[in-house]
């Protein structure tokens, strides 16, 4: 079976890529699962950070959507073992037309549909907003995975991730679940860390990951050497952080 799991929050920085990426590399590198990450930020930083010279796509997600291209077509294997379908700032430019067709909402399921069985994980990065592209990651996906950076305004998108996914099961349709809710940026000598935390953990109880990832520079550092978390700095906090999490992960679904 094939879980399929977008990384969603509207708020900007929380760490969807970042996740997105390392969580992606790890479930080859540790689990040797068949992993897909797409992409349908048009900031194609998820893509980027595996290596994918992404201002020189020929085909990329937009033609997908756009159903100019096979999906087939515009998978890209990294050197990380993850297949990547990427993106580019002319996703962008295509948001108001592809805005405009009938099923839109249903584009990116209707395109994995075709390849789909191939993987084991599918990950999807949004964007950080609720428009058509966030709504095709979430009517694509089964569950949603939630990276919240520990601070004030983090806690505060919480009320409109809720909506969005009510939206979506009421107004679409669609029973997509909670995979989990990840702490990340966390910071253990800050209070307003553990204060974010602790809300989390009153506010999604046990949805909320036990791993934190912490605010590390090797994080920041390491998509500039096309390097997941666990080539570049393997022994550091945040390796052992995103593999704890990708356990928990595999333990929710296998
Ligand atoms: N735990 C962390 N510690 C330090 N820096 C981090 C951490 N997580 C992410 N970053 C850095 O913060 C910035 C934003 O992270 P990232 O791009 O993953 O967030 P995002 O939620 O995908 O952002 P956007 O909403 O713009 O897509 C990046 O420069 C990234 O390297
Ligand atoms: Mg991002």
């Amino acid at each position: 079976m094939t879980h399929k799991l977008a990384i969603f929050n509207m708020k900007g920085g929380v760490g969807k890529s970042t996740s997105a990426y390392n969580i992606s590399a790890g479930l080859v590198q540790f689990h040797q699962k068949r992993v897909l990450l797409i992409d349908i930020d048009p900031q194609g930083h998820a893509s980027a950070a595996l290596g994918i010279p992404i201002w020189q796509l020929d085909k990329q997600l937009k033609d997908v959507l756009q159903r100019q291209a096979n999906i087939r077509e515009v998978v890209i294997s990294t050197a990380s073992g993850v297949d990547v379908v990427p993106s580019n700032i002319l996703l962008a430019e295509e948001e108001i037309p592809i805005s405009g067709f009938p099923g839109r909402e249903l584009l990116l399921r209707k395109a994995i549909g075709a390849i789909a069985d191939q993987y084991d994980y599918v990950l999807i990065d949004c964007p950080p907003n609720i428009g058509v592209f966030s709504v095709n990651a979430l009517m694509a996906a089964d569950a949603v995975l939630i990276p919240v950076d520990m601070s004030y305004l983090g806690l505060l998108g919480i009320n409109g991730i809720e909506r969005a996914l009510s939206l979506v099961r009421e107004q679409l349709d669609h029973p997509i679940d909670i995979a989990g809710v990840l702490a990340t940026r966390f910071d253990a000598r800050n209070n307003l860390s553990k204060e974010v935390l602790k809300s989390l953990q009153d506010h999604f109880g046990p949805k909320v990951f036990q791993t934190r990832i912490p605010e590390t520079v090797k994080l920041r550092e390491a998509p500039s050497f096309s390097q997941s978390i666990f080539e570049y700095e393997a022994r550091g906090a945040a390796a052992k952080a995103y593999q704890d999490l990708i356990d928990e992960v595999v333990q929710t679904y296998e």
